[in-house]
């Protein structure tokens, strides 16, 4: 952290685990006035104190108030993937705001397994007819980032739209068939239907009918998200076909920070899974490595709270970190995934965000990562708490998928919930 300083203005990337330094972690056991939990009534006290700290820091407050919902299915394929699942296309309208667009959740349940089924909920990078090669699905026609791939985004005419070449795009990261031939159904939704990626995206979204843009704890895009996730939550809970007891939050980079927001805040998630969320993820905060606060909110000023800011060049001062954010998981099952060629999401640093919750998980009788070191790559540890380092790059793999599936069966499938 010191060497960060030294950096000035704008550090630069570090790389080199010989210039990462000390540092002094916050003790997730240790509350505000001092005394050490010890028992599970006291960790809830200090969980809602941990929740209030990231709030008020790092993602801003979520607004409390309910919000009206009104579930529309609009269209119902009971012969899709080749008559292997039932596909609906289910609108989440927000009755109060009626001029706000719907989130369009996208949901495959497998056929041959008995329902209801566990689920995997995530949302998506740029479009539900991205995840999924069937080309009858409807393209997107909300605003699309060019970051994913410039050629399957039109910015012709004004705003970005997607194009046919969009279709399946990021069909490779979700292997829905292998999910659901293993008896889980899939939801998912595209992040920019709850807020655009940009920093004035929050224009167009929930955002700008709930919060107070004036706080410096206003809620930021990656919270808006997180809160789109507990909305499809809704939806599932009123679906027969699903059992809401089991449903996996999952997300990938900026999406699997907001999955871990969402679990942390909304505990009707029985598991949450962080691949490469990386910094204001499961990456360590003071670690020095890879990106840092300061850089993560000069480049998306939108993601997090105004307050968050404050901390660039001061990050020893957050009353917080990240593995306390994992903390709040406790005691349901954590994957947090790696990948060796994603150095800027801290693979080493996720690991120990995962690696400091152990106490938590402890007071429940449970074992966490359970003691193991920084394992090499495609090497999973853990028990209730796992993590992989995979080979490859910044991305979601069938490897990543194995894990995860092999994940859910040990720890969600069979949990008496
Ligand atoms: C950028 C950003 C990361 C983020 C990633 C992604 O690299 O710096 O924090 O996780 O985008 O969402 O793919």
């Amino acid at each position: 952290f010191v060497a960060q300083m030294a950096w000035g203005q704008e550090p630069q990337a570090n790389y080199d685990e010989s210039k990462v330094g000390t540092f002094t972690l916050p003790d997730p056991l240790l509350m505000k006035n001092g005394q050490r939990v010890t028992t599970r009534d006291g960790w809830e006290k200090r969980r809602a104190e941990l929740l209030a700290l990231f709030a008020e820091h790092v993602y801003g407050k979520t607004p409390t108030q309910s919000v009206r919902l009104r579930f529309q299915t609009l269209q119902t394929d009971n012969n899709a993937l080749n008559g292997r699942a039932i596909r609906k296309q289910v609108a989440i309208f927000f009755t109060d705001y009626p001029k706000l667009p719907p989130i369009e959740v996208l949901l495959y349940v497998p056929k041959a397994a008995r329902q209801p089924v566990p689920v995997f909920l995530g949302l998506n990078f740029c479009g539900n007819h991205c995840v999924s090669t069937e080309g009858d699905l409807p393209l997107s026609t909300r605003w699309m980032s060019t970051a994913v791939g410039g050629e399957i985004v039109n910015r012709q005419n004004g705003e970005p739209r997607a194009t046919e070449k969009a279709r399946g795009f990021q069909a490779r990261r979700w292997p829905i068939d292998t999910i659901l031939a293993h008896g889980y159904a899939v939801a998912t939704a595209y992040y920019g239907d709850i807020e655009p990626d940009h920093p004035k995206g929050w224009q167009s979204g929930i955002r700008s009918v709930l919060g107070d843009t004036a706080r410096a704890d206003n809620w930021g895009a990656i919270g808006a998200w997180a809160w789109g996730m507990s909305r499809i939550l809704d939806y599932l809970q009123t679906d027969p076909a699903i059992d809401a007891q089991r449903v996996i939050g999952i997300g990938h980079s900026r999406i699997g920070k907001a999955a871990l927001w969402a679990g942390a805040q909304d505990r009707r998630f029985a598991a949450v899974i962080s691949n490469e969320s990386g910094e204001g993820g499961a990456a360590l905060a003071r670690r020095w490595y890879g990106e840092t606060v300061e850089r993560i909110n000069n480049s998306f000023p939108h993601w997090f709270c105004g307050r968050y800011k404050t901390y660039g060049k001061q990050v020893a001062n957050l009353p917080v970190d990240q593995h306390e954010l994992l903390t709040l998981i406790a005691p349901r099952p954590l994957y947090v995934a790696s990948a060796e060629g994603d150095q800027w999401s801290d693979p080493k640093g996720e690991f120990l965000g995962a690696d400091l919750t152990e106490p938590v998980y402890k007071l429940y009788g449970k074992t966490g990562i359970g003691g193991a070191e920084f394992p090499g790559v495609n090497q999973p540890v853990g028990q209730t708490v796992r993590y992989h380092n995979r080979t490859g790059k910044h991305d979601v793999t069938d490897y990543d998928w194995q894990q995860y599936i092999r994940f859910a069966d040990d720890l969600v499938r069979r949990d008496p919930r």
